[in-house]
């Protein structure tokens, strides 16, 4: 069988649809690891919106007419785990958040990354709909980034240096 975009752009949507279910549980479990309640706030914030994520790869499946099933996403798996290590290893202490925050950074920057890629294949395949669906969620994960970069310079680094 001849694979073309198409399967590359299915795979990558399943990567990805694994990958946004998986986030969807992991954030709330930051929420509760986290000193500051801005942070908390804001990875809270951003579970509400990866549902929204969610359901917008669901209707892209629904667009090419493949089922929406997800496939594991090494990627994603290994961010996480490393986000489960800072949890532990600097549980109680001032660097905890500064640890975690910049993990929920890695993922948006992945996140970040592949959507710009659907993105763009999406475009070359002159899928209807789907470019706005995934540009939409693309916005988000871009403010959410800004959103944390903003978070750990105003106050979580800072309190990360302090005994
Ligand atoms: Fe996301």
């Amino acid at each position: 069988m001849t694979k073309t975009l198409d399967d590359l752009f299915y795979e990558t949507l399943r990567d990805m649809f694994y990958a946004e279910r998986k986030i969807l549980r992991t954030l709330p479990k930051l929420a509760k690891a986290v000193n500051s309640d801005a942070l908390r706030e804001a990875f809270l914030h951003h579970r509400d919106e990866t549902e929204g994520q969610v359901e917008r790869i669901q209707r892209v499946f629904e667009i090419i007419d493949r089922p929406a099933r997800g496939k594991t996403c090494d990627a994603i798996d290994g961010i996480l785990e490393e986000g489960s290590e800072v949890m532990e290893d600097f549980k109680g202490n001032p660097a905890l958040d500064a640890g975690l925050l910049a993990g929920a950074q890695a993922v948006e920057h992945y996140e970040i990354s592949r959507y710009g890629t659907l993105i763009a294949w999406a475009n070359q395949m002159r899928l209807a709909e789907a470019p706005d669906l995934l540009k939409e969620t693309l916005e988000q994960e871009i403010k959410t980034d800004e959103l944390l970069t903003k978070l750990a310079k105003k106050a979580i680094n800072a309190a990360a240096l302090s005994k």
